[in-house]
């Protein structure tokens, strides 16, 4: 991979994010999110984000889950995407030993509704049940069907809190969550000042239509950003920001 800044230079990926300093507040995880876009913004084409997708995109989609304690995505990506568990290779899992964390991510879904499929592999095949974030008002008979192959936590309401949600995964001692979306939940992290860095990948493609953005929310949050880094590979600009310090 062809690192354009900070300086010219061919990277590894995964040494690159491996090594990238994140350093998580005491009481809640270092929250990235990880999104690939069209130049144009699109998330998805035909409701799926697959037709953006790359060579070097799926490299640096495996480095950043490589990092991460827990993998986050909303109900509505875990079901348009068909989510399943993640499966490092055996150098990711030795690497993330070494560096004290567990061999595997553990997996985490945020649904209000709970539709969700306690079937799939996303919880049948886990090294670890799922963690699932969701509220006071979830339907009681999927709350008790995904007992059975998950951890529910309850936060909030009428809409899963996602401040609760960070300060449970900081008691669970977990320092770095990556967030793979979707827009719709990334929204709600950006209102609730928990996005600490953003990995974007654009990928070469116009795609126009109604496509959500990386962050979407009927209200605007602007928030400055550094960027930390950013990479080139077949077309693709693999870029890394963080949250400007204040
Ligand atoms: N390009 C990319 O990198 C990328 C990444 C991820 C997804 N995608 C694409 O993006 C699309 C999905 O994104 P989206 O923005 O439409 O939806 P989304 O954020 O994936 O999911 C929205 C759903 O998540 C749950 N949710 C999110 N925040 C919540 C909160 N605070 N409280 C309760 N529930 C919450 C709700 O689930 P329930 O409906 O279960 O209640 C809500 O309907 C798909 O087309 C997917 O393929 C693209």
């Amino acid at each position: 991979m062809r690192q354009l800044l900070p300086e010219p230079a061919e990277i590894d990926p995964f040494e690159a994010h491996a090594a990238a300093a994140r350093p998580a507040p005491s009481d809640r995880p270092w929250m990235l999110l990880n999104m690939v876009t069209s130049t144009d913004g699109a998330i998805a084409v035909a409701g799926r984000s697959g037709s953006l997708g790359s060579d070097a995109d799926h490299q640096v989609f495996r480095a950043i889950r490589a990092v991460g304690d827990v993998i986050i995505a909303a109900g509505g990506t875990v079901r348009a995407e068909g989510y399943g568990p993640p499966k490092p290779t055996e150098a990711v899992r030795a690497a993330r030993i070494a560096r004290g964390q567990a061999a595997f991510p553990r997996m985490a879904v945020v649904s209000g509704s709970l539709d969700l499929d306690e079937t799939s592999p996303y919880f049948a095949e886990a090294p670890e049940p799922p963690l699932v974030y969701t509220t006071a008002s979830a339907p009681p008979e999927r709350v008790a069907a995904l007992r059975k192959v998950a951890d529910v936590q309850v936060a909030g309401t009428h809409q899963v809190d996602l401040v609760s949600v960070a300060a449970h995964l900081g008691t669970l001692g977990v320092r770095r969550a990556v967030v793979e979306g979707g827009g719709v939940l990334n929204g709600h992290l950006l209102a609730a000042d928990l996005v600490d860095e953003l990995n974007l990948t654009i990928a070469p493609l116009l795609v126009g239509g109604m496509a959500r953005r990386a962050v979407s929310s009927p209200e605007e949050f602007p928030r400055h950003l550094d960027l930390a880094h950013l990479w080139e590979s077949d077309g693709n600009l693999l870029a890394r920001y963080v949250r400007r310090a204040s």
